[in-house]
């Protein structure tokens, strides 16, 4: 048995090699977290299209986000080839409500053609955010894809700077989220300030909002906006609750609470409590602040919608921009049945609010801001044609910097170091080379957005009207957009003023060409 002898500490010092390696890079928190072991996803998901031939569950089974999805993020972040070969495995013709995109032969738009063109896109929003309302700082959005709110607490600091950083890189807004402006969101990116229930990080010692704390914080950060968090599509009409254990000193000191103890976040404001109050409330801060103020909300019963609509049309008060959120979307811990059950899918939620807009003439005034697993370029363009001006993305950004979908967000485990407050697994996740992922999947998307709008024949995503898109029913019929959510033919798109303006900012000055040289005999 001396090959045994002299085998077992040569394979010893081989792991031993190895795990010292995986410890030290910086690219995959994984590894960092858990060497050598960590190594077995990576072989999995190397050899796994072959595998799952055999074993396991199809490209298009997982959720919420499928294994597809996951790779085009996973590959738009490293920028690695997020092609995919031989042609679609999805079912398209039997699956109903698959969205189908309508290109045009000679549309207005030309893509121009080098496959890289457009991918450091500029991408601004079509509306100027504040501008209908007179806000004093009102201003036009650089990027129609921003991040969603997800709060420090819910999310790692790590992966707040990974995610800050990258908004900074990528020239996008990063919300907050409810959980308040920690020193994470201080490293270059533009903010969006959440306000939750709890008015963390603008609150007195009795828990009370205060105006004077609130206007403090958004002059010594680069909030660019304010947003009143009304509800969540994953758990609607819920408070929440931060665990003692989890309340650090950095979390205290960001929401403005006692270290080490529960950390309450009711389910109702208290600074208003019914649409008119509402509204009040939007012009109070915006007065105050100078900021464009909006609200984000799930939806459920059009009741409040619909007051909503009638007071800023009789009232003159208004939001400046509405953010819907789907029942679709994500959340660090909800009830299932919450998560399941209460409140509509995005599609359904957002149309009917568009609607409801509409049908009082305000929806050209409002900025529509859309989330819900929108931070794919499908689900983004069918958002787009029904209205939306701008898209959140939460757990794809969360996906480009390293999440695995494990979902155990609630567990405080996270394996990636994404959406744990443990210090030992959030020290894997290394914002320096996320940020540059976070930033080059937000610049992916943008740029499948511009490319799918110029094949629809216009120069910005925002100008897609609810014509380009049809939804399939599953057997052989398809119904146009507008038909399947009661759309009138105009609405979906910003005021004629706005879209000349985003034409004109978004047709370049020398133009890139679309096509070979013309010949001699060419005829238009
Ligand atoms: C870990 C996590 C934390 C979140 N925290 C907040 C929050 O503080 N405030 C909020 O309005 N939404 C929060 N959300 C919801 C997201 O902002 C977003 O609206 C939702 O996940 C839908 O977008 P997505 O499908 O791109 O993730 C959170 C979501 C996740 C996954
Ligand atoms: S626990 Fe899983 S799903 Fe949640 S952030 Fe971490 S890797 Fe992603």
């Amino acid at each position: 048995m001396t090959w045994a002898r002299r085998a077992v500490p040569a394979v010893a010092a081989a792991v031993a090699a190895l795990a010292a390696r995986d410890l030290i890079q910086r690219d995959h928190a994984l590894l960092r977290n858990f060497p050598v072991l960590g190594r077995a996803r990576y072989l999995l998901e190397t050899i796994g299209p072959e595998l799952r031939q055999y074993i396991v569950a199809g490209n298009n089974e997982e959720r919420p986000f499928t294994r597809d999805q996951r790779r085009w993020v996973y590959a738009s972040a490293k920028q690695e080839n997020n092609y995919f070969g031989f042609g679609t495995d999805n079912d398209i013709e039997y699956t109903p409500g698959y969205p189908i995109i309508k290109h045009r032969t000679f549309g207005r738009a030309v893509p121009p053609s080098s496959p890289a063109a457009g991918h450091d896109v500029r991408l601004p929003c079509a509306k100027v955010l504040g501008a209908a309302r007179g806000r004093a700082r009102a201003f036009r959005p650089e990027s129609v894809v921003n991040i969603s709110g997800m709060s420090f607490g819910s999310l790692s600091g790590n992966a707040i700077t990974a995610l800050n950083k990258g908004a900074a890189l990528a020239g996008c807004l990063q919300n907050t989220g409810e959980g308040g402006l920690s020193p994470y969101h201080r490293n270059g990116g533009e903010l969006v300030f959440q306000l939750g229930t709890a008015y963390f990080g603008c609150r007195d010692e009795h828990g009370r909002f205060s105006l004077d704390r609130l206007k403090d914080l958004v002059a010594g950060a680069p909030v660019k906006a304010l947003e009143i968090k009304l509800s969540q599509g994953a758990k609607p009409s819920l408070g929440g609750l931060l665990p003692g254990a989890k309340v650090s000193a950095e979390i205290a000191a960001t929401r403005g609470v006692p270290a080490g103890e529960d950390c309450v976040s009711p389910s109702r404001h208290a600074e208003f409590s019914d649409s008119d109050s509402l509204l009040d409330w939007v012009e109070l801060l915006a007065a105050e602040t100078g900021l464009p103020v909006g609200i984000k909300s799930a939806v459920g019963d059009l009741g409040f919608w619909q007051e909503l609509a009638t007071l800023m049309r009789d009232t003159g008060r208004g939001v400046d921009f509405v953010t819907i959120d789907g029942g679709e979307g994500g959340t660090g811990a909800a009830p299932l049945i919450f998560t399941d059950s209460v409140s509509l899918p995005f599609q359904q939620g957002f149309s009917r609010v568009y609607k409801i807009f509409a049908e009082h003439d305000l929806h050209e005034q409002v900025v529509f801001v859309g989330a819900g697993k929108l931070g794919l370029p499908d689900n983004a363009i069918v958002a787009f044609a029904l209205g939306c001006d701008l898209v959140n993305v939460g757990r794809e950004a969360m996906l480009a910097i390293g999440c695995i979908q494990a979902q155990k967000c609630h567990t405080d485990t996270c394996p990636t170091g994404v959406a744990t407050q443990n210090a030992w697994l959030a020290g894997g996740l290394d914002p320096a080379s996320k940020a540059v992922r976070a930033a080059n999947y937000l610049r992916t998307l943008r740029r499948d957005l511009i490319r799918v709008a110029e094949a629809c024949g216009v120069e910005h995503p925002g100008l897609i009207g609810t014509d380009a898109v049809e939804i399939l029913d599953g057997r052989t019929g398809s119904t146009p957009l507008h038909e399947v959510y009661g759309y009138r033919p105009d609405w979906g798109l910003p005021s004629p003023a706005d879209r000349a303006e985003i034409i004109r900012l978004m047709v370049p000055e020398a133009p890139q060409g679309g096509t070979a040289p013309p010949s001699a005999t060419a005829v238009g």
